[in-house]
């Protein structure tokens, strides 16, 4: 490692996962220290949402073209789907004693590093001030009020990280799972938004500070040593109204919070320190910037056959552990519906209104009419040439497709380096494709460090998008974490950082372990809610 390279390239150098080591972590892991997965504030007001598992007659189809769904009525009630959709339980699962639950959002280890808060400038159905919302219980802990009345009314999201919770079982590693979480997490809520009729503005000018200062988590007395909270995003929710508030609004009621209640524990022993993790979270904080939007003209995805709900498909969201290697080949109509939705010009990347920075390297292994082999999606036109010039020679780059940007590079039977190349695990090779997300890398996070994370987010959001994309398919996704950075770069023909490889995804038939109960999201609350 060259010792004189930006701290974020030395740190994303020394996390990479390679054939002969994987990156710093835990020697051991003592399952029964687990940190609690469900932060909760102690000495906060608590506000029950309304009985969760409501369904809503929108079509997951229907979400293709969100402006044409009625906007819901603003009220506690959808306020409470929403953060359900986005961030709620989805189910819990059972093998022996051992009971974990599920979420709508996705996590690397399901150890859901990310809190979601959500603040409210008006009086109507949720008092005005900063709430955090707790999954299991489906309900809000009111950590700060505004005593001063904003002259408009709104609804924002915010998100953080407790890195030391990934920490925990990944090590030095997990800062990036955490950002691809959060990526998850905003794919999450702009679905659930969609579902509702409304929508989210990411406000990416606001500086770290400002969004910490919002959410709470300076407030390191509040605070746990080593449990505090990074702050990650702020999204406005666009419900109806046509004037919501902007965030300068919330920013001038900060003076006037009242501001209760301390983090519980996390109750785990710090038995590791990964002191890297504090680095490259000062290294890639985010300054207040500009707003620059991109944007593309709006183009729907291709077709897709789904009839089911949209509530439904983001409640059965789940990631496959094994594949039917023995599967018939996915139908092409599905394989390029997925593709299509991954595309930027799409509702689900509306909110996003940054140049697109990753595309995918898709190891193609059963779908139907097309050779086993090597393939791309590029996601932005311009990527073409210098992906050309980045990769392998050998790769043919023949467009494959009418109307989507996607090509041929490489035939062969890919199916075991898919599986060497993601830590050894057969998903990547017994499903219907796995993939790489290859960002472009060195020059983006050298002009701007910040954007380290936001290459991470991209993949995560693109990764959600596959996985609702792949439960309307009738198959199954699962995100992979876990891969060997520079072999994957080796096989790519990539030899410098212009480009990294950034998140794997497979989707496939998944086979279901019978050994695994489930039982109903919320079942636990039965009679305790309205
Ligand atoms: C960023 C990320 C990385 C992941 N990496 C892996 C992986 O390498 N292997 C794997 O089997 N599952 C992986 N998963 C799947 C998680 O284990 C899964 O999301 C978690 O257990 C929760 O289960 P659910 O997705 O069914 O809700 C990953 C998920 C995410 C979001």
């Amino acid at each position: 490692m060259n010792p004189d390279a930006p701290p974020l390239l030395s740190y994303h150098q020394r996390t990479k996962h390679t054939l002969q080591r994987y990156a710093k972590g835990p020697e051991t892991i003592d399952w029964e220290d687990q940190p609690d997965p469900f932060r909760r504030f102690s000495g906060c007001a608590v506000l029950s949402l309304p009985k969760p598992g409501r369904d809503l007659p929108v079509r997951f189809t229907g979400l293709d073209q969100p402006q044409a769904i009625a906007p819901q009525p603003l009220d506690s009630a959808n306020i409470g789907l929403l953060l359900e959709l986005a961030f709620g339980l989805s189910a819990w699962k059972q093998f022996g004693p051992s009971r974990w639950a599920l979420r709508c959002n996705p996590s690397s280890g399901n150890l859901h590093p990310t809190e979601a808060y959500l603040i409210s400038t008006g009086q109507d159905f949720i008092p005005s001030g900063v709430h955090h919302y707790i999954s299991h219980d489906h309900s809000l802990e009111q950590r700060c009020q505004f005593t001063e009345t904003a002259v408009e009314s709104g609804l924002f999201v915010g998100l953080s990280s407790v890195h030391w919770r990934e920490a925990w079982k990944y090590g030095e590693r997990a800062y990036r799972y955490c950002q691809h979480d959060i990526g998850h997490a905003l794919g999450a809520l702009r679905y659930a938004a969609a579902t509702l009729g409304w929508s989210v503005d990411i406000l990416t000018e606001l500086a770290d500070v400002e969004i910490a200062a919002l959410l709470g988590v300076e407030r390191h007395d509040d605070f746990k040593k080593h449990e505090h909270e990074a702050p990650d995003v702020l999204c406005r929710i666009r419900t109806a109204d046509p004037a919501p508030a902007s965030y300068q609004t919330l920013l001038a009621l900060l003076p006037s919070a009242i501001w209760s209640g301390k983090a519980d524990s996390l109750r785990a022993y710090h038995l590791y320190h990964w002191p890297v993790i504090d680095e490259v979270a000062d290294a890639a904080h985010k300054p207040h910037t500009q707003p620059a939007p991109w944007q593309t003209a709006p183009q729907l995805p291709l077709p897709s056959a789904c009839q089911r709900g949209a509530a439904q498909i983001i409640r059965q969201r789940r990631s496959a552990q094994q594949f039917d290697g023995k599967m018939p080949s996915l139908p092409s109509a599905d394989f390029y519906r997925m593709l299509s939705a991954v595309l930027p010009s799409t509702a689900a990347f509306e909110f996003w209104q940054s140049a697109p920075k990753v595309h995918l390297f898709i190891f193609v292994h059963r779908v139907e009419g097309l050779a086993s082999g090597l393939y791309a999606l590029l996601r932005d036109g311009v990527a073409l040439k210098p992906l050309q010039a980045a990769t392998s020679p050998l790769f043919g780059w023949q467009q494959r497709h009418e109307s989507l940007p996607f090509y041929h590079l490489y035939d062969g039977d890919l199916r075991t380096i898919a599986k060497t190349l993601s830590c050894h695990q057969p998903i990547a090779s017994d499903s219907a494709f796995s993939l790489a997300m290859v960002a472009e890398f060195g020059a983006v996070i050298k002009a701007e460090p910040w954007q380290y994370r936001r290459l991470f987010w991209e993949c995560g959001l693109i990764g959600q998008v596959l996985y609702l994309e792949a439960e309307a398919a009738g198959v199954r996704g699962t995100g992979i974490g876990c891969y060997f950075d520079d072999s994957v770069h080796e096989i790519l023909g990539i030899k410098d950082d212009a480009f990294q490889s950034l998140y794997h995804f497979t989707i496939g038939k998944p086979l279901e372990d019978s050994r695994l109960q489930t039982f109903p999201a919320y079942g636990h609350l039965q009679g305790q809610q309205q």
